[in-house]
């Protein structure tokens, strides 16, 4: 089956119901789309087909003949989220991260933090308490608009990151 993967062209042979997660993780070898629920509730497989978020664990890979794929590696460790995710607290143990940051990536630049909430309802993270993916969404939007928000808190409201985590605590103490 001829698709995009990651802006090249592939032609990778798998049956047509097979899970593009599945295509993706062992015929494609890019493990970094991540398997949670394996039924589209915890968006940990979240990749973009032609632009938009979808749960990879949904799609049949009959589904992207002749489309775009994008993955985490698609991105190739310096899109500004994959930065902020570090930068802001926005990871811990990072199994969710993937998902989220490419959840993340198919927002409209003009975001609220409201449509932030909405676009990442379907992606459940049980470390960050998800203040610190808002602040990093957030630190990657205003990099791309090259400037910042004065002030202890963020443009959208949000505080700014403690040197010590959130809340003055160490990361390893944090509770989701
Ligand atoms: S693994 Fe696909 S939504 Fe959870
Ligand atoms: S960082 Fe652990 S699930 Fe989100």
């Amino acid at each position: 089956m001829r698709f995009e993967l990651n802006g090249k062209h592939v032609d990778v042979r798998a049956h047509a119901m097979k899970r593009l997660l599945d295509v993706l993780r062992e015929d494609c070898g890019l493990t970094g789309t991540k398997e949670g629920c394996g039924e589209g509730e915890c968006g940990a497989c979240t990749v973009l087909l032609d632009g938009q978020a979808v749960n990879a664990c949904l799609v049949p890979f009959g589904q992207v003949r002749g489309r775009a794929v994008k993955t985490i590696e698609g991105l190739r460790g310096r899109h500004p989220l994959q930065q902020t995710f570090v930068t802001e607290g926005g990871a811990q143990c990072g199994f969710c991260t993937p998902g989220m940051i490419m959840a993340a990536a198919a927002l409209p630049k003009n975001a609220t933090l409201e449509d932030v909430r909405v676009g990442l309802a379907g992606n459940i993270c049980r470390c960050t308490g998800y203040s610190g993916i808002y602040r990093a969404i957030e630190a990657a939007r205003q990099k791309a608009e090259g400037g910042k928000a004065a002030g202890g808190t963020t443009k959208a409201g949000l505080p700014r990151r403690s040197p010590k985590g959130e809340g003055g605590k160490s990361a390893r103490g944090r509770r989701a």
